[in-house]
């Protein structure tokens, strides 16, 4: 693959995320101050959906699952935070955003991880 056309800049609302298919590779693009990534839609930790798990603050993404957290500017993982992000390359032109997929990008995740399946900060039940 090559550079793909996702979607309008407008499409993403500021501090937002949002989940797109490129030809079968499911993206998700972050919308933070105005800026973008595309990431995969997995929570690199534990497999959470980041479209629903995750929180933009304008700078920090957070999965709300477990707290991990990244800067998005600098792609630096938080201290408590096992694994950065894998990104995309990505272009805004004109108004829509571009990204680079040559193949999809997948996080390997540990079968002996120290928290339970149904561990949540936010679970109430
Ligand atoms: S699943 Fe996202 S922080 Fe644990």
């Amino acid at each position: 693959m090559t550079w793909k056309r996702i979607c309008a800049t407008g499409d993403v609302a500021e501090n937002s995320l949002k989940l797109f298919d490129v030809d079968g590779v499911p993206i998700l693009v972050v919308n933070h101050g105005g800026d973008f990534r595309a990431i995969p839609p997995l929570c690199p930790h534990m497999e959470e959906p980041l479209e629903q798990s995750g929180i933009c603050d304008g700078r920090v993404l957070t999965c709300t699952k477990h707290l991990w957290q990244w800067d998005l500017a600098t792609n630096e993982p938080g201290a408590e935070t096992g694994k950065p992000l894998l990104m995309y390359d990505l272009e805004v032109e004109g108004g829509d955003i571009k990204v680079f997929v040559e193949r999809e990008l997948e996080y390997e995740f540990d079968d002996d991880d120290d928290y339970d399946d149904d561990d949540s900060f936010w679970d109430d039940d």
